[in-house]
């Protein structure tokens, strides 16, 4: 061996060593906040909201990497509000089961568990967040319910940045089971959340205002949207998600306001919807509020037995009699769907509802292979203002 290799050998050796303290000790600087030792009981009966207060607390002014744990168990928690900022990365792992109250006088709260102004937080921990909304939803049902209220979101997230949530169970939400309001930079992995179908506006995942959000390789089953866009949601990627049942992937409802609501840039691929009611849906209000909703792409996704597999719908009124005086001012453009294959159980599996003041602009279909879930069922498209172009097969035959 010449000096040369030896000392690049030793440099190696060398790096190696250094990568090694270096990691052990990144990893000895996360800070461990156990629920139980700021006095949480698992007994599913206790209110631990304060102790989880405790520890959050001291965690988020820790000048370093912490970590909030729940262990396993059962632990009862009223609705709680963990803020920030933080001093540092904060991680809030849970192992076992949250529990929300049935208590009533805890449904006004907007969130159970709301997490707020925080950089760098990271939730997960293989844990399950039960909402106990069978013991409200009774409340929430506003098309037969005059007293109908807004019920607390199981988990919401207010201006947090650079956050993952990955490997949590949600279970039988009140209202939504996730909201994403004023974040940035947000990945969802490996979420489980179910809900009966017929359990009212338990929306999967809610996004409103918000930038950069991908949803990866979750199954949401739920009695609403599995993930809904609103309002200035921008940069959503949805992929591997499994939906159903529950009332399909959808971008609004928008142009209700006059607040500031495009959502562009969504992308959906490698779903599929199962017994769905509605698969990929872009709906908007017949109102005078002006809006963009540009930029999607749906691709290769799987629909088995699913009521409205494609639609945009401009006369979007789910409670009748709406008022429809003026058409739809959201200006709806650039939307391609590309390898969607699977059954419809309406004779529509592909409908375009446009407006009249602002037809659709540059829908793509290529590559529409469905059937109807009636072996004796035919298959029609409708298109009404949408203006684009089709490619490949088209079945049914496009009207674009
Ligand atoms: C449209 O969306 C794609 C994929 O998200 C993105 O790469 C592209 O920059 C977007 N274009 C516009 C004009 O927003
Ligand atoms: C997505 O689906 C398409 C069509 O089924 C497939 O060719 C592709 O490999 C899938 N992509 C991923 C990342 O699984």
């Amino acid at each position: 061996m010449d000096m040369g290799s030896i000392i690049y050998s030793l440099g190696r050796v060398f790096l190696l060593f250094f990568l090694l303290v270096w990691e052990t000790e990144g990893r000895d600087q996360a800070k461990y906040f156990d629920v139980g030792k700021y006095g949480a009981v698992d007994d599913g009966k206790t209110d631990n909201s304060q102790a989880f207060l405790d520890a959050w607390k001291e965690a988020c002014q820790w000048k370093g990497t912490a970590r909030v744990v729940v262990p396993g168990g059962t632990f009862k928690l009223y609705p709680v509000i963990f803020s920030g900022p933080c001093n540092g990365p904060i991680a809030f792992l849970i192992k076992g089961t949250l529990s929300a109250t049935t208590n009533p006088s805890t449904f006004s709260a907007h969130s159970w568990i709301n997490f707020r102004y925080i950089d760098q937080l990271t939730v997960t921990g293989g844990g399950t967040l039960d909402g106990q909304g069978a013991s409200a939803w009774h409340l929430n049902n506003c098309k037969t319910n005059p007293q109908c209220q807004a019920l607390p979101i199981s988990m919401s997230f207010d201006f947090i940045t650079n956050a993952r949530v990955e490997y949590i169970r949600s279970y039988d939400s009140k209202n939504a089971h996730f909201k994403i309001f004023g974040c940035h930079n947000m990945g969802f992995r490996k979420i489980k959340i179910s809900a009966p179908a017929d359990s009212p506006n338990t929306d999967g995942i809610k996004i409103g205002s918000s930038y950069r959000i991908r949803i990866a390789r979750s199954t949401i089953a739920t009695g609403d949207d599995c993930v809904a866009m609103v309002h200035g949601s921008r940069k959503i990627h949805i992929s591997k998600v499994v939906c159903g049942p529950g009332h399909g992937i959808s971008i609004g409802s928008l142009g209700g306001n006059d607040k500031e609501d495009d959502v562009v840039g969504v992308t959906v691929k490698n779903c599929t919807f199962l017994g769905t009611d509605n698969g990929v849906r872009i709906k908007t209000w017949a109102s005078p509020y002006t809006s963009k909703a540009s930029n999607f792409t749906f691709q290769d996704i799987f629909m088995d037995d699913v009521l409205n597999p494609i639609t945009i719908d401009q006369e979007y009124c789910p409670n009748p009699p709406c008022n429809q005086q003026t058409s739809s001012n959201v200006q709806i453009s650039d939307v391609t769907y590309k390898n969607i294959w699977g059954s419809s159980s309406s004779e529509v599996a592909v409908s375009f509802r446009c407006s009249k003041t602002c037809p659709c602009k540059n829908v793509l279909l290529d590559s529409i292979k469905m059937s109807h879930s009636n072996p004796r069922g035919r298959l029609r498209s409708f298109c009404k203002y949408a203006k684009g172009s089709s490619y490949g097969s088209q079945s049914p035959p496009s009207c674009l």
